[in-house]
């Protein structure tokens, strides 16, 4: 497993285009709502934009794009729209999966499966299956995920695992257990639908991640407005902790002294 530096530690390389990106999909329903459609039709058209990004993403070099499809608070919808959901997860995944593999997309899907059918857990293992040995972006989609979810699975597994260090656990014991441990931390984060919050997504991944809000609906988000986003992440000047006269002379800066690791 690729052992990535953590914000909190390390300063990550500066790059031209954002390694990572994490999107909120947030507007589905006031899209449809405008048009005087049902709510399903707007999700339905969220699921272009999503074949869209991920076009998008290959071409401008992105290698890690992770999408909020479903929190672990969706549950509380009414039963028509979460089920209609799952249905059009289930119609994506079979309707994508050949397409993604021939294009060297690698698709991962993080959060608690277990509450889901088991034809669709078992859709997704065989979608992630075939799909793992592609290198050129990895596709996360974030379904009955909550960030409060991912570090209580990660605290009780790692508890699991090492019963002998009773609880005193530093950051670096923690990371190998989240659901994203697998990728960097995102670089840019972009939320449509004009909503400025986070609603329970990578709540530890996003420490120093760049956020970025938009009014446009997901529906209609586009290769531009993914453009723009970009383009906005390229002029902050990320700091993680350190002063501007430190970035422009150039000096990394220290890093913090290393934790008192119980694994040390
Ligand atoms: C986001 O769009 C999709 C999901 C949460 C599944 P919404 O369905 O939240 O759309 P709005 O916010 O009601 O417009
Ligand atoms: C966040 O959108 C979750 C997803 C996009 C999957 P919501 O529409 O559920 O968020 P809130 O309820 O407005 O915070
Ligand atoms: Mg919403």
């Amino acid at each position: 497993m690729p052992n990535f530096t953590s914000s909190t530690r390390d300063v990550p390389a500066a790059a031209a285009v954002p390694r990572h990106i994490a999107v909120i999909m947030d507007g589905n329903g006031r899209w449809a709502k405008k048009r005087f459609l049902p709510r399903f039709a707007g999700h339905k058209k969220g699921v272009e934009t999503v074949r869209a990004m991920v076009k998008a993403c290959l071409e401008r070099g992105v290698e890690y794009l992770t999408l909020f499809a479903f929190s672990s608070e969706n549950w509380r919808r009414p039963q028509d729209e979460v089920s209609l959901l799952m249905q059009l997860f289930v119609k994506a995944l079979q309707q994508e999966i050949v397409k993604l593999h021939r294009n060297g997309v690698r698709l991962r899907i993080v959060g608690d499966l277990t509450r889901f059918d088991p034809k669709l857990q078992q859709l997704i293992r065989e979608a992630e299956e075939k799909t793992a040995g592609n290198q050129k972006l990895c596709l996360t989609v974030a379904a009955n995920y909550g960030g409060r979810w991912d570090i209580m699975q990660a605290v009780n597994r790692l508890a699991a695992a090492h019963p002998e260090q009773g609880g005193r656990w530093s950051e670096t014991d923690l990371e190998p257990f989240l659901a994203m441990s697998f990728a960097p931390e995102p670089d840019l984060f972009i939320r449509t639908g004009g909503e400025e919050r986070i609603s329970n997504f990578l709540l530890w991944q996003l420490a120093y991640t760049e956020l970025y809000f938009t009014d446009a609906l997901w529906p209609e988000f586009d290769s531009a407005a993914l453009d723009a986003a970009i383009g906005s992440y390229l002029r902050r000047e990320r700091r993680f902790g350190r002063t501007s006269e430190q970035l422009l002379g150039g000096s990394a800066g220290g890093n913090p002294p290393p934790e008192s690791s119980l694994h040390a």
